[in-house]
């Protein structure tokens, strides 16, 4: 390749959003396994700002700098030894880590073929949250069909998905979500939407098979009580107590990460065939990285932020 530098967004610290400097670094080369993407869209996430905060720096060995980013999509350039299931051009996307950047070298098997009919904004967007609420809702909570799931925050990027995809499965829902949300929310496919500003969720849900917690707090708390004997609490906010679990006879299960190779499988259909869609709350430049990360700390609005590189 003639060009051997790249923009990338880096931080040397843990601290604020100010922390995020643009600056020149060297292209990084493809491994045997891995894949030189050419970066067009990466996804914000709010592990990516509470990481550059330093929330997890307990117990985690980390070299500075850093350059934020869990997903992405973009096209191949290069592929390193051994790759068999791409080649330059294709237009791709998944789980990338380091990709506030205009490349970034990922393992193959983090990586899809972008359908055509995606944008490589929305292709961007689906996969930490597609996978989150897979995992949280079917993996772990094991929804069937003509059970009653209350998704909290639903209107998040997570909550999304997993509104789509407790649908698909056949599941009565029931999300919360803030007044300007709740239009919204109907139009993903819910079937109970309630204003969390105005009406408390325990006192109009009761009896559900599962709850899945993408809020924590005292959202978490209350959560308890809307369950059926036996159901099971998902959070993927924080771990979950077990006393709390057998206070009320329920299971409580806190998703960290992990999904199946059957889950993954099963989400490329669900994107080919329509079934899922993401949703795009911002888009800005990789420039605007600090902004952006600014934005998701707040906690509100609709879908994802996303930066073009
Ligand atoms: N464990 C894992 O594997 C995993 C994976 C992905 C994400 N996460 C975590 O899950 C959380 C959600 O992630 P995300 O990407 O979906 O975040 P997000 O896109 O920023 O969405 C957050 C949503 O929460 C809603 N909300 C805020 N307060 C609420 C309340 N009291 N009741 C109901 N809804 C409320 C907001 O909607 P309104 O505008 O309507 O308030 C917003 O849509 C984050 O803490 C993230 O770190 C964990």
């Amino acid at each position: 390749m003639s060009i051997k530098t790249m923009k990338a967004i880096r931080f040397h610290d843990y601290g604020g959003p100010e922390q995020l400097i643009l600056e020149d670094i060297p292209i990084p080369e493809p491994v045997a396994g891995e894949v030189l993407v050419k970066i067009n869209t990466v996804a914000v996430n709010p592990w990516d700002w509470k990481f550059r905060s330093g929330k997890y720096k307990e117990g985690m060995q980390v070299k500075f700098p850093v350059i934020p980013g869990i997903e992405a999509s973009g096209t191949v350039v290069m592929t390193g030894p051994g790759v068999t299931g791409f080649l330059s051009g294709q237009a791709v996307y998944g789980s990338m880590m380091a990709s506030y950047a205009e490349y970034c070298v990922v393992s193959e098997q983090q990586l899809f073929l972008k359908p055509d009919p995606l944008s490589y904004e929305e292709a961007a967007a689906i996969p930490v949250a597609s996978q989150t609420a897979w995992s949280s809702i079917i993996e772990i909570a094991g929804l069937r069909d003509n059970q009653r799931i209350l998704i909290q925050g639903g209107a998040g990027s997570v909550g999304i998905f997993a509104i789509q995809i407790a649908k698909w499965k056949g599941a009565y829902v029931y999300t919360t979500g803030s007044t300007e949300n709740l239009d919204f929310l109907r139009s993903q496919g819910a079937d109970r939407v309630i204003d969390y500003k105005i009406n408390r969720f325990e006192s109009l849900v009761a009896d559900v098979d599962v709850v899945l917690d993408t809020i924590g707090g005292e959202t978490q708390e209350r959560s308890w009580q809307v369950l059926r004997k036996g159901g099971i609490l998902v959070s993927i906010v924080t771990p979950l107590s077990p006393d709390k679990g057998a206070k009320y006879g329920v299971r409580a299960s806190y998703r960290n990460s992990g999904i199946s190779k059957e889950g993954l499988i099963q989400i490329q259909n669900l994107v080919n065939d329509g079934t899922l869609r993401p949703v795009i709350r911002k888009i800005l430049p990789l420039s605007e990285a600090g902004l952006a990360q600014a934005m998701s700390e707040k906690g509100h609005g609709r879908g994802k932020i996303i930066l073009k590189v």
